[in-house]
């Protein structure tokens, strides 16, 4: 099966899995009612003869099948109101008792009109990111577990600043980046040495708006910028089919995160493609996260002033203070 089968397969089933969740849950909802409201089972069970006796009215064809059928009707109608009065005077909204729906559009359906439907897009994306976050540590990151005390309290001599507080305005930041997503003006740009929580944070990021239903591409420069090179220059047909989706993706994506920018190396095509990247992105009014170690000169030496400026004027610069993780957790 191909990748796009397998992950609308999942989304499927994860359809199936909302829809037995919602039918257990109206009937908790009826277990309740009928226990608590006597009368509304009797209601109910009325009204599922009203039907059998309609289809029996129907077959059979009697001379007076319309002024049966309006009686029908009538009788039909108290009870909806009864049942109605009686779920409200206990407190319930009228539809308590409903079949229940995830999604009004397609009904749990998946589709409208023969096409897949917008919840299904959702589903997809969170499947794709499922994805994403093993290979981001099994989705182990997250805002709640992120651990500020790894932070020293102590201001650093040189630049008079307490790790542990900036951290916590870096974090503060890129918690509220993914909640208002993607009602967030600026784009990021997370800097700092190696070991700070540079990739933890931005795995926090790609989870949380992956669960709000966006899609989320992580990848590396280094492999994020070779995509780009084998769409255009691999003699291997499947190899360049394969590179042109994944730049499709990385340039289509509700938000790419681009780890470690300045690992790679600089060719004329690396940096054309990071151009690209960045530009599209930006000119699509999609967000982006870049991770890296790179301070402005680096990146201005690396870099094109296209790329640099843009990175300058239109992403948010988190700086990361500590001393390396990596270190302190091995210890
Ligand atoms: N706030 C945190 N709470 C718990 N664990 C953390 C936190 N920040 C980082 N870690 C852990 O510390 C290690 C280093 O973090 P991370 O990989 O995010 O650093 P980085 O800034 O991306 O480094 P590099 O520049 O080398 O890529 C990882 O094992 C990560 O899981
Ligand atoms: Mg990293
Ligand atoms: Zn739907």
């Amino acid at each position: 099966m191909t990748h796009n089968g397998r992950l609308l397969a999942r989304a499927r089933e994860a359809l199936e899995e909302e829809r037995r969740i919602n039918q257990a849950e109206q009937q908790r909802r009826t277990d309740l009612i009928y226990r608590e409201i006597p009368e509304t089972e009797q209601i109910d069970r009325q009204m599922r003869r009203q039907m059998s006796e309609l289809v029996r009215l129907t077959l059979s064809k009697p001379a007076d099948l319309s002024e049966r059928l309006e009686a029908l009707r009538e009788d039909n109608l108290d009870l909806q109101i009864r049942r109605a009065e009686l779920l409200t005077e206990h407190g319930y909204p009228i539809d308590y008792l409903d079949e229940i729906f995830s999604c009004k559009l397609c009904r749990d359906t998946g589709n409208v009109n023969g096409a897949l439907c917008s919840c299904m897009e959702k589903r997809y994306n969170r499947e794709l990111t499922r994805e994403l976050s093993g290979l981001l540590h099994d989705g182990e990151e997250s805002f709640e577990r992120f651990d500020l005390s790894l932070y020293p309290d102590t201001p650093e001599e040189t630049s008079g600043i307490s790790p542990r507080s900036a951290m916590s305005i870096v974090f503060q930041a890129c918690r509220s980046f993914a909640e208002s997503f993607p009602d967030v003006s600026a784009n990021l740009l997370l800097r700092g040495s190696t070991g700070l929580g540079k990739t933890y944070l931005s795995a926090c990021i790609a989870q949380k708006v992956a669960e709000k239903g966006f899609s989320v591409c992580y990848d590396t420069a280094v492999s994020a910028l070779e995509a780009f090179e084998k769409q255009k220059f691999s003699r291997i047909p499947e190899e360049a089919e394969n590179a042109a989706l994944r730049v499709d993706r990385m340039l289509s994506c509700d938000l790419m995160i681009l780890d470690d920018l300045g690992t790679e190396m600089v060719t004329p095509a690396s940096v054309s493609a990071l151009y690209t990247l960045i530009n599209t992105r930006l000119s699509r009014g999609k967000q982006t996260v870049i991770n890296t170690n790179c301070s402005d000169e680096e990146l201005q030496r690396r870099y094109t002033p296209q790329i640099t400026s843009r990175l300058f004027g239109e992403y948010l610069e988190l700086p990361f203070y500590g001393s390396d993780i990596r270190l302190l957790i091995k210890n």
